[in-house]
């Protein structure tokens, strides 16, 4: 860190943040594979909490990389840098006391802890949208695994570069038994009773 940089205290801090908007902020941390869902499902749980009048804002890999992120490839290296800003930027909105939802592959184990390490311990909530590969690739809605297979793309996910999945989740959604619903459901229904969000929890029994 530059050592003539000093943290200034805000006036306004995050309680005072959290009070004003009386929500409970958190991350909602969505892991997958590329195809398997994860955008569309973030996309549905964001507008279901935002009918219910909460703040929110949805950071997507495909968009961020257009603009914050589009100096970075798909490099172990690149991918690193990758999650570790929306990492932080995530902190941030946290901080200003938004549920973050975060729709990225995010495929090494350790990145994941690092963004988990940045907030309070409840404060992140890990999804992982569980598709095998041969569906996500079987469903290829951007022509992208056929590529990879071609060989015209280098390091995709699940063909020549890893995807580490979650052991513990906190929400684990298989996508083969779920439908699109079902899955928002369930996770409004985590949210619901962890005390996240306000509602009865049996309106979404998954
Ligand atoms: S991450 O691995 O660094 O977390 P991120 O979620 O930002 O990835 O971006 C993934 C999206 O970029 C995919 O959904 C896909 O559309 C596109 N993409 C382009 N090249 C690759 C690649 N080599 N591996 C995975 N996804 C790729």
């Amino acid at each position: 860190m530059e050592e003539n940089i000093v943290w200034h205290q805000q006036n306004v801090n995050k309680d005072d943040r959290i009070t004003l908007l009386s929500q409970k902020p958190c991350i909602l941390w969505f892991t997958g594979l590329s195809g398997s869902g994860k955008s569309t499902i973030a996309n549905a749980v964001e507008k279901q909490l935002f009918n219910r009048g909460i703040k929110t804002y949805l950071l997507d890999g495909d968009n961020i990389r257009h603009g914050l992120n589009k100096d970075l490839g798909f490099s172990e290296t690149d991918r690193v840098e990758n999650i570790r800003r929306i990492g932080e930027v995530s902190k941030l909105f946290v901080d200003a006391g938004l549920i973050t939802l975060t729709a990225f592959i995010s495929p090494f184990k350790s990145d994941r802890q690092i963004a988990r390490s940045l907030v309070g311990y409840d404060e992140f909530i890990e999804v992982f949208i569980n598709t095998p590969l041969e569906i996500c690739e079987k469903r290829d809605p951007k022509g992208l695994y056929k590529k990879a297979r071609d060989g015209a793309i280098k390091n995709f996910t699940g063909i020549d570069s890893p995807y580490e999945a979650p052991l513990e989740p906190q929400i684990s959604i298989n996508t083969d038994a779920l439908t699109i619903n079902e899955s928002v459901d369930k996770i409004i229904n985590y949210l619901i009773k962890y005390g996240y969000i306000q509602g009865n929890e049996n309106d979404y029994a998954i």
